[in-house]
């Protein structure tokens, strides 16, 4: 999407080998016009697929994820990380291991959100090792719902999210796909 590619070239800064922050746009300060111009996109990659639901994980899943919900009339629900207090017993819930900060952390989402024979979407921000999108699937497949993809706002392809996600034959749509940081530059696939 040449419009997020040209914010991120605008905008974006890269940290050390592998990071590239997007606060200004993404995931501090969001720009809901671009937000906006995203989940059009996102529904008109999946326009087809009857999508019952969109699956993100918080915080920085959401934004894009209503905005795709917004375009494709459907709900969005996002896994929690922590156990909050007025989340009942009765849920979902996948550990997720972070190669970035080293931690697991459990996701969860309440059963009655999620139901057997459900289409799902699944939107994040970003694609690294695929292990929150990884997550997601294994709440979907607790509760029997169906994945017909995963849609992503920005996809680093030096990394192996998108490698497991190919041997689980999930549907992977990015908006900007990141091949390399290249002096200082971001250089698309
Ligand atoms: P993975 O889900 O693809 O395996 O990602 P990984 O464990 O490597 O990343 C952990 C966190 O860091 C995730 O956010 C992920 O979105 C974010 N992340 C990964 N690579 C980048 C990057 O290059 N830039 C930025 N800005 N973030 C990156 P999280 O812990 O779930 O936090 P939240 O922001 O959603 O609350
Ligand atoms: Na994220
Ligand atoms: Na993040």
């Amino acid at each position: 999407m040449k419009l997020l590619e040209e914010r991120i070239q605008q905008d974006g800064r890269i940290l050390g080998d592998e990071i590239l922050k997007v606060d200004a746009f993404l995931n501090h300060q969001i720009d809901p016009e671009l937000m906006a111009a995203m989940g059009e996109e996102f529904s008109r990659l999946f326009a087809n697929d009857k999508i019952d639901k969109i699956l993100t994980v918080e915080s920085s899943g959401i934004a894009p994820a209503v905005f795709a919900g917004l375009s494709l009339h459907v709900p969005v629900v996002f896994a929690r990380k922590n156990k909050s207090l007025t989340l009942p017993t009765t849920v979902w819930a996948a550990d997720v291991y972070s190669f970035t900060k080293q931690t697991t952390n459990q996701i969860m989402i309440d059963q009655q959100f999620l139901k057997s024979g459900e289409k799902v979407l699944i939107i994040d921000d970003f694609l690294a090792n695929g292990q929150a999108v990884n997550g997601l699937l294994k709440i979907a497949s607790q509760a029997d719902a169906h994945v017909v993809g995963a849609g992503i706002v920005i996809e680093k392809t030096f990394q192996k999210g998108r490698q497991i996600l190919d041997e689980q034959g999930i549907r992977v749509e990015s908006l900007a796909r990141v091949k390399a940081f290249v002096d200082g530059q971001v250089a698309f696939l």
